[in-house]
């Protein structure tokens, strides 16, 4: 598939390194431009490109870049992208340590995924977002292994999410259906799933045992 990236850090690089070995066409950005992407290019073929050239073609669009940062994407950075696109997006709001206090999710009651896909104009499905960037080269596994984790995914767009969880597959993790976007504050920071390393049965039982609360370490 052809498959855009946009943000090449930790969870952007290792997601171009795994989707390019299983033979996927990368095409990835972040904000520096790709005169800054060689490295990681000559590691796994993937073409570095600017950020609005990231989705052109894409079936599958990666954002993975920090949630401050998404309304410093440049509009309509989805456009040219194929028909039925599934957009993935892995962000978490770290409004202490990182993002500042975002109002859309404090005062509008937003979850943090809704609030970027008002952002991007598209909808988004939220993967990856509790994963170690690590995990991603290390713990995949062959379907059907013993110790073989799950990933929860959410979103509104079935089609999408189906084709999201089939790439994850293909990436060596089970999945587990995490309910549409207003649901996906279960997979949120700071809740049972977020970090867990456990199979479909754990990732489940996690899920139903979230609570909505944000915690003051968590708000802005
Ligand atoms: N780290 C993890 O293990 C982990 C796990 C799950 C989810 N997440 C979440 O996934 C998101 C990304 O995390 P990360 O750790 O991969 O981030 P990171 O290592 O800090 O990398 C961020 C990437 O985003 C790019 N970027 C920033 N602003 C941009 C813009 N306006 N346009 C294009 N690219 C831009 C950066 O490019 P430049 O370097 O050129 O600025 C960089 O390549 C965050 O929301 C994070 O909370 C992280």
């Amino acid at each position: 598939m052809k498959i855009g990236i946009i943000g090449a850090g930790n969870i952007g690089g290792n997601l171009t390194r795994r989707l390019t070995a299983l033979g996927h066409e990368v095409a990835v950005a972040n904000s520096r431009g790709p005169h800054t992407l060689t490295a990681l290019a000559e590691e796994t073929g993937a073409t570095p490109v600017p950020v609005e050239e990231a989705a052109r073609g894409a079936e599958v669009v990666v954002v993975t870049i920090p949630l401050k940062a998404i309304p410093d994407l440049p509009k309509g950075v989805l456009d040219g992208a194929a028909d039925g696109v599934a957009v993935i997006d892995t962000g978490n709001y770290y409004p202490k340590q990182r993002d500042g206090r975002i109002a859309g999710i404090e005062d509008e009651g937003l979850t943090e995924s809704r609030w970027t896909e008002r952002h991007l104009g598209h909808p988004v499905i939220k993967a990856f977002n509790g994963t170690y960037a690590q995990d991603i080269l290390d713990r995949h596994r062959p379907a059907g292994a013993p110790d073989r984790q799950a990933l929860p995914v959410a979103g509104d767009d079935e089609a999408a999410k189906a084709k999201v969880r089939a790439l994850i597959d293909e990436l060596g993790f089970d999945t587990v259906d995490a309910g549409g976007l207003d649901d996906s504050w279960r997979q949120q920071p700071d809740t049972p799933v977020y970090g867990l390393r456990e199979g479909v049965d754990g990732v489940t039982k996690a899920l139903a045992e979230a609570s909505p609360e944000r915690k003051p370490e968590f708000r802005g």
